[in-house]
């Protein structure tokens, strides 16, 4: 006989948090989200650790090296889309790792014996003030000096003056050595009230500039999630098919880490994925598996090697599975069931695997509600499709602005290699549909709201961390009649 789970399967609406005691201490600005990425033994920490609990999904729609950068300026990660090519993938994600927050490649470029004239028409075409001078008019050839509007006076002078003739030379010039970190640099900045400064490498070969203005949006991210030599972190999907190609490419182009990307992470293929990257890299690659949604699945992936393992079949916003293939579960039970095994399998080995909640989050109170039941980071496509760095265009449909956002198994993908089980290299049938969702404007403002108020709903259940949000969370079920009574009810609405 089949087996039957006695309670039926729930999602992050049917719960309630029920606030535990405040003290002084708990106040949003008092709290850490900071959370664990990849597995660690009891006593260590994290080798990969998030600023806050946000991952960008596996999506053609969601993921490229746009919004990895915009979500790691806030503390997150994303990781790049796998249904395009190994070359392309690992494009974006080296576009990732040699974008340098704060250091700008010079975009204005002279040589010296050009002139005034071309000054003016680079400055009427970039809109730059400050213009490098070097041996071969390259942006990283040697420097001679630099120009900015202090150096000349249209009125007075000539149009045909040599550059070399009013640029302030390179004796004259502040400059610090390649490697120079981002905090250094704005030292240097305030300390000889300068406006840029020059990066140079050992044989003077201009690298880039830092300016005294982007010092503003750097202080503005103080939750940058940096690796040691402060380039941003990022990740990327893998699929089972054709990783031995695929893994080397992106390892080389610096990614940080890996999901096998997946709609069922319990299989042979998805073992001998992980398998292969251990054979041959050891632990010094991460590689998180998935997804699943009970016990068994999560400790076939613990056992498979997974760094973390990934929960949801079925409850992403353009995921159609359930209906056409009658398999899933509600994403809280599948949750609450896969942080029980993560916690027997910690008590039992000393190993802490981290979870991540993927996909069905639709209210920010979602995200906290995962975060109470144990998940340690929370995968979304959805609600990061919906800002500006999303790779998908912009429309106006009936007065309203949207974004496009489509599943990986619509026919518009066809990312056969997350679906199929067969081997028979396509999509049989779509598992996704192709959508639209509500425009909401830059990542940033976004995210620092729903952070907030993960924040604040932490502070009333009395804790400033995560690990004590999982420990001390109290949650209720609820009934259908309670809902109605937690919106506003018996009142006329004035903006209705
Ligand atoms: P959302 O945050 O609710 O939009 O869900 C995003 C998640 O849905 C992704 O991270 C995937 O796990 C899953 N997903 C993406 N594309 C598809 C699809 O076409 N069918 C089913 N699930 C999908």
């Amino acid at each position: 006989m089949a087996f039957y789970y006695n309670e039926p399967s729930r999602t992050f609406s049917e719960y309630l948090l029920i606030p535990g005691y405040t003290s002084e201490e708990c106040t949003p600005a008092n709290v850490s989200l900071k959370t664990p990425l990849v597995k660690f033994r009891k006593g260590e920490e994290s080798e990969i650790s998030l600023n806050i609990p946000f991952v960008s999904a596996i999506m053609q729609s969601v993921s490229n090296d746009t919004m990895a950068i915009a979500l790691a300026k806030e503390g997150g990660l994303s990781f790049i889309y796998g249904a395009q090519s190994i070359e392309d993938e690992a494009a974006m994600v080296a576009r990732v790792k040699s974008y340098k927050a704060g250091f700008v490649t010079s975009a204005s470029n002279v040589r010296p014996d050009d002139t005034l004239a071309d000054i003016l028409a680079l400055k009427e075409k970039n809109g730059f003030s400050t213009v490098a001078v070097t041996e071969d008019g390259t942006e990283h050839g040697r420097l001679l000096g630099i120009v900015s509007s202090r150096d000349y006076r249209v009125s007075r002078m000539e149009a045909a003056t040599p550059v070399r003739d009013f640029m302030t030379p390179l004796a004259k010039l502040v400059t610090a050595p390649e490697g120079t970190s981002l905090k250094e640099a704005n030292d240097i900045i305030w300390d000889h009230k300068l406006n840029s400064l020059p990066i140079v490498d050992g044989e003077g070969r201009l690298m880039s500039f830092v300016f005294r203005k982007d010092y503003a949006e750097h202080k503005a991210n103080p939750n940058e999630l940096l690796d040691a030599k402060k380039r941003y972190l990022v990740g990327a999907g893998i699929n089972t098919r054709d990783y031995e190609r695929r893994v080397p490419a992106l390892i080389d182009a610096g990614v940080d880490v890996l999901c096998v990307d997946s709609s069922d992470g319990f299989t042979h293929r998805q073992k001998k994925t992980i398998g292969f990257i251990r054979e041959k890299y050891g632990d010094t690659v991460k590689v998180g598996g998935g997804n699943v949604v009970d016990r068994d699945g999560f400790l076939f992936l613990a056992e498979a090697g997974a760094d973390f393992v990934k929960v949801g079949i079925g409850g992403g916003s353009i995921c159609i599975t359930r209906e056409t293939k009658g398999i899933g579960r509600g994403q809280a039970s599948a949750l609450i069931d896969v942080v029980a095994a993560r916690d027997e399998y910690f008590e039992k080995t000393g190993v802490y695997i981290p979870v991540c909640s993927d996909g069905g989050l639709v209210y920010d109170y979602h995200m906290t509600l995962a975060l109470a039941m144990g998940a340690d980071f929370l995968m979304m496509g959805r609600y990061f499709a919906r800002f500006d760095e999303s790779p998908t265009q912009k429309l106006m449909i009936n007065g309203t602005f949207v974004k496009e956002y489509w599943g990986e198994g619509s026919n518009r993908v066809r990312n056969w290699q997350r679906y199929d089980l067969g081997g028979q290299g396509r999509l049989s049938f779509e598992e996704g549909v192709d959508s639209y969702v509500t425009y909401a404007g830059p990542l940033h403002d976004n995210v620092e709201m729903s952070i907030y108020k993960i924040k604040s709903t932490m502070c009333n259940c009395g804790v400033t961390n995560l690990a004590d949000l999982k420990k001390n969370a109290k949650l209720t079920l609820v009934s259908s009649v309670s809902i109605v009574e937690g919106g506003s009810h018996d009142v006329i609405l004035k903006n209705k």
